[in-house]
């Protein structure tokens, strides 16, 4: 007999269950409802796409693309059809399999690959002519290092594309919008999105390795000769709008200890600079900063302002602020951006050491953080990214988005009291004998497709029990159906709450079920 296992979802995922599940469709519900209204329109990218896209949008030196990412070599069908040609007279059919598969595409036009055929099709061509001398009965040396050769070369193809779950989707909007060619459509295009996101951190309380966003992008193509200095008012205000939404969108929820913090972090002309200046100070302050810090002087020593460390307090906040040293373009959407937050009634702090953990933000960034969740899990994040979608390939573009972290949005919630989702049941319909319950399903179905929620138990039940489990199923009426009922055409109708009991028709019950309905909506 086969042993049994246990299976268990993988550490840093869950089930979602119900009546958890109410509260986040409640929640996604809410976000459509809001996003809506202010013109965003859903987009539903796939959630594996190339690694390098990852790589290059969210940058290979991040912590999200170096260490978090679940990342795979996706193979394509007919390689492993045409993989280990044996024996080895079959090699140069392989060889001219994997060539024409290079050709297309197929598998990835790497410099690896092509080094790879080219060194197995010349060791083949000259193995080939050797077996055309006259045959031997042992190999030569120089026959047996090409066929081995050719097996090395054959192992260091690259048979397949590397894939990677997707650990953000902002880098795949950016990628749809080149695809399908936004950038001809009215501008900006305002899209959201909700679903799995994966980055493989260590699990803890709001942190999973399977964890959902709630995310907006606007994106906006930059027509050819528009002067940077005259976009400043609009994109301040554009940026002003998206911290808008987010925040109406909390505030619908009844989100408690909401807390915005906003910051610029330049951009491509004063950014390096204000960088190169605190690489400098961090230099002359390195044996006092940890190990990490000190890694981060050389690789980003943007990300040593992000240090939590205790020790490091009072160095940072004696470095040189980037507020100082923004150019004046950035300075002055800095300053637009707190003006139209102002306008708005949006209460923000600003925080000189927000520099968020991926590479593609330019200008505004920001985050949110809310009740019980601690000051270093933020609820939300976002920022600007112009530029980003010119990197991946598509025209000069300009960004901004955010993306709020689902799970952790539910545990503030449910910290709060404002999770209390229970999945109760308008009607429970108790029935006793044949002809109750044609007449249960009869009315089950009517009270259904008014879209009451009924439970329709499928055995009967003495009453006793079945008002029992109406109660434990949270239910509010127990319609009892039973001879008399049937008999009188009246229905007998228990309220749960207080015991009563009352006898009814059918309309009288169903005026009394909207009432209750509008009532406790
Ligand atoms: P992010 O700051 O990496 O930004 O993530 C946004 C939010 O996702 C975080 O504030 C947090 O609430 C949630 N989150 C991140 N990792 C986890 C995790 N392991 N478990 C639970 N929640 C998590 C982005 O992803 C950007 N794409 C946001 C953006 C959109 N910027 C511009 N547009």
């Amino acid at each position: 007999m086969a042993e049994k296992k246990k299976f268990q979802a993988i550490k840093g995922t869950r089930d979602l269950l119900p009546p958890e599940t109410e509260l986040w469709n409640r929640v996604e519900q809410t976000a459509r409802e809001v996003f809506g209204t202010f013109g965003f329109g859903e987009i539903r990218p796939p959630i594996f796409e190339p690694t390098e896209l990852f790589a290059r949008a969210v940058g290979a030196e991040t912590d999200i693309v170096g260490k978090e990412m679940y990342t795979f070599v996706d193979r394509a069908e007919r390689i492993v059809e045409a993989d280990g040609p044996k024996p080895i007279a079959n090699y140069g059919a392989f060889i001219d399999s994997v060539s024409g598969m290079f050709q297309s595409g197929e598998i990835p036009r790497t410099g690896i690959n092509e080094h790879a055929i080219r060194e197995m099709r010349r060791r083949w061509d000259r193995f080939q002519n050797w077996r055309l001398s006259p045959p031997e009965q042992v190999l030569s040396d120089e026959q047996g290092n090409d066929i081995l050769q050719m097996i090395i070369a054959r192992y260091s193809l690259q048979l397949g594309y590397e894939i990677s779950l997707r650990p953000e989707a902002t880098a795949s909007v950016c990628r749809a919008y080149i695809e399908h060619g936004m950038h001809a459509l009215p501008q900006p295009v305002k899209l959201y999105y909700t679903g799995p996101m994966f980055r493989r951190e260590q699990p803890q309380k709001g942190r999973y390795r399977q964890f959902y966003q709630i995310g907006a992008e606007v994106l906006e193509m930059i027509p050819a000769n528009t002067d940077p200095a005259k976009a400043i008012g609009k994109d301040a205000a554009v940026d002003a709008e998206v911290i808008e939404m987010v925040m109406t969108f909390f505030a619908r929820l009844g989100l408690e200890g909401v807390k915005l913090e906003i910051n610029s972090i330049g951009d491509r002309e004063c950014r390096p600079k204000y960088v190169e200046l605190l690489r400098a100070e961090l230099l002359k302050v390195k044996d006092k900063l940890g190990p990490d810090s000190q890694r981060r002087i050389e690789t980003n020593p943007l990300r040593v302002l992000d240090s939590k460390l205790e020790s490091e307090q009072g160095i940072i906040a004696g470095l040189p602020k980037i507020a100082d040293h923004l150019c004046a373009n950035c300075a002055a959407q800095y300053k637009e951006v707190k003006r139209q937050l102002g306008m708005r009634g949006v209460v923000y702090a600003e925080n000189w050491r927000l520099v968020r953990g991926l590479d593609y933000y330019m200008r505004t960034t920001f985050e949110i953080t809310a009740r019980g969740l601690g000051s270093q899990n933020a609820v939300c994040g976002g920022g600007r990214y112009d530029g980003l979608v010119e990197l991946l390939g598509g025209p000069p573009t300009k960004g901004i988005g955010f993306a709020i972290g689902e799970d952790r949005l539910i545990l503030s919630l449910q910290e709060a009291g404002k999770g209390g989702a229970t999945q109760g049941r308008d009607v429970f319909v108790a029935w006793m004998g044949e002809k109750a319950q044609a007449a249960a399903i009869a009315a089950a179905q009517k009270l259904r497709a008014a879209g009451f929620r009924v439970e329709l138990p499928p055995a009967e039940q003495k009453f006793g029990k079945a008002l029992g489990q109406a109660d434990k199923l949270g239910a509010r009426y127990a319609l009892i159906l039973g001879d008399d009922e049937l008999a009188t055409g009246l229905w007998t109708v228990k309220t749960l709450a207080d015991g009563s009991q009352a006898k009814m028709s059918e309309p009288e019950f169903f005026e009394m079920l909207r009432k209750g309905k509008a009532l406790s909506s």
